[in-house]
């Protein structure tokens, strides 16, 4: 499924990210600026944080707890912010639209 992402310097970059992959993934594989990952996508940095601008009907699962928690401290944290780590891509994907934080480090 094909996911946008906007990236720091505002520019606009769609990538087809595989079923099964993280919209993280889709990102460091594709060597796109703007998502850290430092750990990994283990749910434990914070470093890949984005903002959910477009997801189609029943796209993501909601954040579980030890998501939420991490976001909760994040200085530009928004109602729609998530970590790109924990968002695993399937069908229902297609279209979806991510705004990278610019503060990921
Ligand atoms: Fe570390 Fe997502 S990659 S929390």
């Amino acid at each position: 499924p094909t996911i946008t992402y906007v990236l720091p310097d505002g520019t606009e970059q769609q990538m087809d990210v595989p079923c099964g992959q993280s919209v993280m993934d889709g990102s460091v594989r594709n060597n796109l600026p703007g998502i850290v990952a430092e750990c990994g996508g283990s749910c434990s940095c914070a470093t890949c944080h984005v903002f959910l601008e477009h997801a189609p009907e029943g796209a993501f699962d909601d954040a579980m707890t030890e998501e939420t928690d991490l976001v909760e401290f994040l200085d530009d944290a928004a109602p729609n912010s998530r970590l790109s780590c924990q968002l695993i891509v399937s069908e229902a994907c297609e279209g979806a639209r991510v705004r990278v934080s610019t503060s990921n480090g």
